[in-house]
């Protein structure tokens, strides 16, 4: 089976060094496999949450494009496109959020951080609509094209675990016994690079301490290369290359021979000076193509217009039909007769879910019952010493549901016919 594996990029600001070792080389690569099926695609809609600048917007989705397809992402193995040109991801959006509890959006650690920092005065001061439900817009990106994976940061997983909530309350409320939507999962890469800016604590743009990736061209490359912070060793003395972050920025482009005999230079008292145009040399080496591929893009623009077009054809072509689907299960249909089954039997059908409740009274025995709307009893056991048996008895009367009832140790204390229904709902949703 091939693995759907999908990621989305907030296209605010120009990419560094370090998003290209830690993210965007590595998709690249995974996205050349041949068991997998890969969506990529710059998320602007959720730049919009943090960028109310319309031509930043514009300039940051642009780059970012043209860094992806300049580093090496093949449209053709792809499907490369723009958020916002698959109407159909923010229709599902609207569906997520109607069914999505405002306590859950409550908890988003973005939104959290948001709040925190407002400490003395109202919480929600510069907090917009789409900082607060920025985990459902995700989660319609994700569910909309049923991804299994979902590559991102540490920061993200939070998201992903939302989208997945999210996901299963809506089968639950809508897929009368199917899965509407797969449950994604977020794949975090344990050994993902995590490269060093020039003062040695992870390459970050709040640190300001980041080496950009095409930005200043050939020469912005190399001017902060000799901002790299190294020991104040004169050339000659030898130097300890494991504790060297210039030697960690080296490693990120140079083969396993490389590696190692730059270490035994270091050790033999190559200056820092020579060690920096060594760094510059690897890094241009990888660069350098991909830095001429992006010029062109950036001059020609509508190359990427055109590819992304390419690729919001092939999306929509999936996310098109399945939104019908969707649209379907939550009753926006075409009109039509009303279908022949009397209304009161469709809402019994689509009735909640009952609820089955362990507990131990009072004289210490273990008990189970089953409560319907609105808390009425539908079904009482008897008493039972050990609480594994009662536990035993409402696993199965989940997995079997009314059929379970011939011999077991329970009082109906609703009509039969409501009892077996809403046992039986159990079988469409276990
Ligand atoms: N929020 C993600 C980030 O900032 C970007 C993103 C938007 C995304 N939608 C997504 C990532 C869907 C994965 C899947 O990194």
């Amino acid at each position: 089976m091939t693995v759907r594996v999908l990621t989305g990029i907030t296209t605010t600001g120009t990419p560094h060094l370090g998003n290209y070792v830690g993210a965007i080389r590595p998709a690249i690569a995974a996205s050349r496999r041949a068991d997998v099926e890969s969506f990529l695609f710059l998320a602007d809609y959720h730049a919009l949450v943090k960028c109310d600048d319309p031509d930043r917007v514009e300039e940051s989705r642009l780059a970012l494009a043209a860094t992806w397809l300049a580093a090496g992402l093949a449209p053709e193995r792809v499907v490369f496109y723009r958020q916002s040109d698959v109407p159909e991801i923010p229709e599902l959006n609207w569906l997520l959020t109607c069914i999505t509890p405002k306590g859950m959006m409550n908890r988003a650690h973005a939104y959290k951080a948001a709040t925190d920092a407002n400490a003395a005065g109202e919480p929600d001061d510069g907090v917009n609509m789409g900082l607060f439900c920025y985990p459902v817009l995700m989660a319609a990106d994700i569910l909309i094209f049923n991804a299994h994976q979902v590559p991102v940061g540490r920061d993200q997983v939070q998201h992903i675990e939302m989208a997945r909530d999210i996901a299963q309350r809506f089968n639950h409320m809508f897929g009368r016994g199917r899965a509407l939507f797969t449950l994604p999962e977020a794949v975090t890469e344990e050994a993902m690079q995590l490269l060093p800016g020039l003062d040695g604590r992870k390459m970050s743009k709040s640190y300001d301490n980041a080496i950009p990736l095409f930005d200043g061209g050939a020469k912005g490359l190399a001017s902060a290369i000799a901002r790299v912070v190294t020991d104040s060793k004169l050339p000659g003395e030898p130097k300890d290359p494991d504790g060297a972050h210039l030697v960690t920025l080296y490693d990120a482009f140079a083969n396993v021979d490389e590696r190692a005999a730059f270490r035994a230079e270091l050790r033999a008292g190559l200056g820092w000076g020579e060690a920096k145009k060594r760094l510059h040399e690897v890094i241009e080496r990888e660069i350098a193509p991909m830095r001429a591929r992006y010029e062109e893009f950036m001059a020609h623009p509508e190359l990427i217009e055109e590819q992304l077009l390419i690729g919001a054809r092939k999306a929509r072509a999936i996310a098109g039909p399945f939104l019908q689907t969707l649209r379907e299960a939550v009753g926006l249909r075409r009109f039509r007769p009303l279908a022949a089954a009397p209304v009161a039997a469709r809402r019994a059908a689509a009735a909640p879910l009952a609820a089955f409740k362990q507990y131990r009274e009072g004289d210490g025995r273990f008990y189970f019952k089953l409560v319907g709307a609105g808390d009425t009893l539908l079904l009482q056991s008897a008493a039972f010493a050990q609480g594994r048996d009662a536990g035993a008895w409402v696993g199965r009367f989940r997995k079997e549901g009314a059929a379970a009832l011939a011999g077991a140790p329970v009082t109906l204390a609703a009509d039969e016919a409501t009892v077996r229904s809403a046992l039986d709902r159990f079988l469409e949703v276990e």
